[in-house]
């Protein structure tokens, strides 16, 4: 019998990424065979942070299913909704985010009897971190997941559900796999997890020092950060010469008493006071957020709070939501609920004061060079491009054999998305 073909797709955050390159090698050892597309098996990783995020997913499962293929579906949507996704025709295997490890055989269960295979087990306290290794992520870069789970619960916030408690992986197994990493040739870590900051109770510094000694490893990156976790011994991370000057800071609001009703653990002038500490440290610092517009009882004044916070953080890129209810969540149950038109011109509000940022900040750069890290992929205008180190993509003409390398860029030009230049030779 031929070998069955199998296809990924991934939805919704990096840890996710890290996940579907884990899942990958899983099914090729099981003696599935990893195809681009029109697979006989399709993996669809999903996300359900929002109402959008899980309905992008639903259409992804039909749109797979309608082409004939046998649909698998596992992450955050099934753990918080399983009954909702196995209804789906097509879709013979269905599991949340534990046991990942088993997933490739339970499809192959799935395969034999034709019975469809529902694996989503409820989320425990004390429950372990599940150790899973990449061996060949398809990147120059790669994720390392150091962390899963939060306890924080946002009210806003499906992700505690999803992912349930906080678990760390081992600094030794982390170490093991970043050296393995590096041994194969890869160039840039981005250290993920759910909530990065719970790494350890308190060691995710210390983590961050251990895999930037890796001799070999030209970039290491942090994910996304709560504010209220970026302690002066992080900011010092931050002097190690291979550590990205890149934050991701998620504000959600720049209103405190919004921020209070949200269960946020900072108010803007703690943010505020972060952000000056960062930049005293690392003053090109690129600085990124998320931002949620229209959570219940917003008013126009909170609103503007929020842009007003926005541009005095000089954002180096926002990412917009519009506030979605989650089931289950505290802010469900809120009262005040904002107009949908409402919430979509906040959103285009911040969507427009996000570019202008943007912008500002890469017309900062012109005139400069800036180490880049160049990415194997050509873009379509035949440039290469790469990030520099405070996260900026940068484009510029050159030959093969820059890519992986580390090359100095003089920036000529700066755009909304990205920045271009000539490189130095
Ligand atoms: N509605 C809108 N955005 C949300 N996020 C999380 N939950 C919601 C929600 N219910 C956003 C937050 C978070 C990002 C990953 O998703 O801004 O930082």
């Amino acid at each position: 019998m031929p070998k069955k073909t199998v296809s990924f797709r991934t939805f919704g955050c990096k840890q996710n990424r890290y996940d579907t390159d884990f899942l990958r090698e899983s099914f090729e050892r099981k003696g599935f065979v990893v195809a681009e597309d029109d697979a006989d098996v399709v993996v669809i990783n999903t996300c359900a942070v929002t109402a959008r995020s899980a309905q992008k997913c639903r259409q992804a499962i039909r749109a797979a299913a309608r082409r004939g293929a046998k649909v698998v579906v596992t992450g955050c949507y099934p753990q918080i909704a399983s009954d909702e996704v196995k209804e789906i025709p097509g879709v013979i295997a269905v599991s949340g985010v534990r046991e990942r490890s088993r997933l490739a055989d339970l499809v192959l269960e799935a395969l034999e009897t034709g019975a469809p295979v529902v694996e989503v087990k409820p989320h425990v306290a004390g429950e372990e971190f599940e150790e899973t290794e990449v061996q060949q992520p398809d990147l120059t870069r790669a994720f390392l997941k150091i962390q899963e789970g939060c306890g924080d619960y946002c009210t806003y916030c499906i992700v505690p559900y999803a992912r349930g408690p906080s678990r760390s992986r081992s600094p030794e197994s982390v170490i093991r796999e970043a050296e393995r990493l590096v041994q194969r040739g890869y160039k840039e870590i981005v250290l993920t997890g759910t909530h990065i900051g719970l790494y350890g109770e308190g060691n995710l510094p210390r983590l961050v020092e251990e895999v930037g000694r890796i001799e070999g490893l030209i970039r290491l990156r942090i994910s996304s950060l709560e504010p209220h976790d970026v302690t002066p011994e992080l900011l010092d991370c931050l002097r190690l010469p291979n550590v990205c000057h890149h934050l991701h800071l998620p504000l959600q609001s720049g209103s405190d008493r919004i921020l209070r009703m949200m269960g946020r653990r900072y108010d803007v002038a703690l943010f505020m006071d972060i952000v000056g500490r960062a930049r005293r440290v690392a003053p090109d610092l690129g600085l990124t957020t998320d931002i949620i517009a229209g959570f219940p009882g917003e008013t126009e004044e909170d609103f503007r709070e929020s842009l007003t916070v926005a541009r005095e953080a000089g954002f180096s890129r926002i990412h917009a939501f519009k506030y979605s209810v989650r089931p289950g969540t505290r802010a469900a149950a809120f009262e005040d609920k904002v107009p949908e038109k409402v919430k979509e011109e906040r959103v285009s509000a911040l969507i427009s004061l996000g570019r202008e940022l943007s912008g500002a900040f890469h017309r900062r750069l012109v005139g400069r060079d800036f180490e880049v890290l160049v990415e194997d992929d050509r873009e379509k205008d035949g440039l290469l491009a790469g990030f520099t180190r405070n996260y900026v993509r940068c484009r510029f003409s050159g030959e093969d054999d820059l890519k992986g390398k580390v090359i100095s860029v003089t920036v000529q030009e700066a755009g909304p998305l990205d920045v271009t230049g000539s490189a130095r030779r």
